[in-house]
């Protein structure tokens, strides 16, 4: 390949923020509504429901923990996942809902990179049992990037480029966008003060206040 070309493809590699939405929407439509099989985590078998499924784990696996349904609404769309009882919703939303945006970093609860916000508060998706979660509703990055009222803060995050590696972008828009429900025009004081429980360490930490303070004068003016 030559190198011209070579920077082509690179180029094509750009995730535009255009391109972020469209991709975020079409994960947010696509969310399964139901489990699409109930299978055995030993012995494979797969079953059309979960009532069946505990019948075969009561005859067959008759120690065995058998998986549960819970029920989500994940970004607006009411979702039933199957899963193992010890399942953390960040697990759950990876692995069961094709969700990528919350990260599992730290994974203790320390660096606020799988951030989600459920019920209108932002918690860590890492440390919270998707048990604990029926009935919740849970936004993730996919949703929240996906809505074009929040076109200025994605827009924001790229122009001050606050991100190198980018690993914990997502929780921090997390955050940015719950602090922006509860407080439409924070301050710088108050911009880091949310994000303060956001880890970076490619140190990336005034441009987030600068991108947040940006979006909300943008979403002032009801513009992109
Ligand atoms: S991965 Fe959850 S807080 Fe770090
Ligand atoms: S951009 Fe690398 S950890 Fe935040």
């Amino acid at each position: 390949m030559s190198r011209g070309e070579q920077l082509k493809q690179e180029e094509n590699m750009v995730l535009t923020p255009q391109a972020a939405q469209a991709i975020s929407a079409e994960k947010v439509a696509s969310l399964p509504a139901t489990p699409a099989q109930f299978r055995c985590l030993i012995c494979g078998k797969i079953y059309v429901s979960h009532e069946d499924l505990k019948f075969h784990y009561a005859n067959e696996h008759p120690d065995a923990v058998v998986p549960i349904v819970v029920k989500l609404n994940v970004n607006g769309k009411d979702c039933e996942v199957l899963i193992e009882p010890h399942w953390t919703l960040q697990r759950t939303l990876q692995f069961r809902l094709g969700l990528t945006g919350a990260k599992q970093m730290c994974d203790h609860g320390a660096c606020g990179s799988c951030t989600v916000i459920m019920d209108g508060r932002p918690v860590l998706s890492c440390i919270t049992l998707a048990a604990e979660c029926e009935g919740k509703r849970i936004e993730t990055v996919e949703g929240i990037a996906a809505n074009p009222k929040w076109k200025p803060l994605i827009d924001a995050y790229c122009r001050w480029d606050a991100m190198q590696c980018g690993y914990c972008t997502p929780g921090f828009l997390v955050t940015a966008k719950a602090l922006l429900d509860r407080n439409p025009h924070p301050t710088e004081e108050e911009c880091r003060e949310a994000l303060s429980g956001n880890i970076c360490i490619c140190g990336t930490y005034p441009r987030h206040s600068q991108a947040v303070l940006e979006a909300t004068l943008k979403m002032a003016q009801g513009g992109e």
